[in-house]
């Protein structure tokens, strides 16, 4: 049987999109009961992490470990690839050895690689392009939210980076309606802005952008591997800041959503979080567990 990968959420047909987000629901509302099945009993999902993480490494092997199987953290300093084995070779090894493997890059070029020399699953746990993990657990939130996200109206504020590129490719899938302030300097890559195929619209404004949104989102002005360019960065941004007097012109039921890591003082003001209108953050976070169960459960059983 043919293997599926997923590097972008296009990787995945949409009713196959709709199917695991529903197990999604149905994973969270188990893990709530703690009961917990044994899907991918003796399964092992590595894990290759070339930059940091706190929420993609702790839910995808807590997810394997509540499905009865395991995950095995990989740093490429501490593997052989550090060492300039080449990703095709390691591809192939770890075929060999484990379900699925899930990789954290700072060049989407190697996650494509990689998934073309493995004979099993290979997920992108974000990259310089984009996060579809990050959107599997930002859709289940607005669903929870929303019920049916379809034509909800989105806005994305901030830096066009690889989370936003994910928000452009999920507004065509879901249908929802995106609305992007973002610097002239820092907008999305126009292949991405094409996946959107017409549900997203540019605006000069932050506050143009918030006008009526159901949601809003941002996340870091500089992203891992841009810390040389944060002075520049500061400047361009300002202004950009998502603050309780921002959501005030948002619609009334409006629900704030952030990837995290958040940089107070940055792209959210040191207040927000304790405005209840921002307390999606949270199951948004913990949604990534249920969303990847659901995800790797898709992958690995089919
Ligand atoms: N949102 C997200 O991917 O967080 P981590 O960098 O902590 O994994
Ligand atoms: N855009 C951020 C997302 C972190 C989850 C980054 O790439 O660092």
């Amino acid at each position: 049987m043919a293997k599926t990968d997923f590097l972008t959420l296009n990787s995945l047909s949409p009713p196959a999109l709709f199917k695991v987000l529903e197990r999604a629901h149905a994973l969270k509302n188990s893990y709530h009961a703690r009961e917990f099945s044994q899907t991918l009993k003796q399964h092992v999902l590595a894990m290759i992490f070339e930059k940091s993480s706190t929420r993609t490494r702790v839910s995808f092997e807590a997810g394997m470990t509540q499905l009865g199987g395991s995950a095995i953290f990989l740093s490429p300093t501490d593997t052989q690839l550090g060492r300039g084995e080449p990703l095709e070779d390691t591809a192939r090894v770890l075929s060999e050895m484990v379900s699925a493997v899930m990789i954290r890059t700072d060049d989407h070029n190697k996650l494509e690689r990689f998934a073309e020399a493995a004979t099993i699953p290979v997920i992108n746990g974000l990259s310089d392009s984009c996060h579809p993990c990050q959107l599997l657990a930002d859709v289940q939130t607005m669903q929870e939210r929303f019920g049916d996200v379809r034509n909800l109206r989105v806005a994305w504020i901030g830096d066009g980076n690889n989370v936003c590129h994910s928000y452009l490719e999920a507004a065509n899938i879901f249908e929802f309606n995106l609305t992007v302030a973002v610097p002239s300097s820092y907008k999305p890559a126009p292949e991405w802005v094409e996946k959107a195929n017409g549900r997203v619209t540019f605006v000069d404004s932050p506050e143009d952008a918030v006008k009526g949104a159901q949601v809003v989102t941002t996340d870091v002005w500089t992203s891992m591997g841009q810390e040389n360019e944060i002075q520049d960065r500061l400047r361009a941004f300002n202004g950009y800041q998502i603050t309780p007097a921002l959501l005030d012109s948002a619609a009334k039921d409006v629900c704030f959503l952030h990837c995290l890591p958040a940089h107070k003082g940055e792209e959210i003001s040191d207040n927000l979080f304790a405005d209840s209108r921002t307390n999606s953050v949270w199951s948004q976070a913990g949604n990534r567990l249920h969303a990847q169960k659901a995800l790797l459960e898709h992958l690995i059983n089919g």
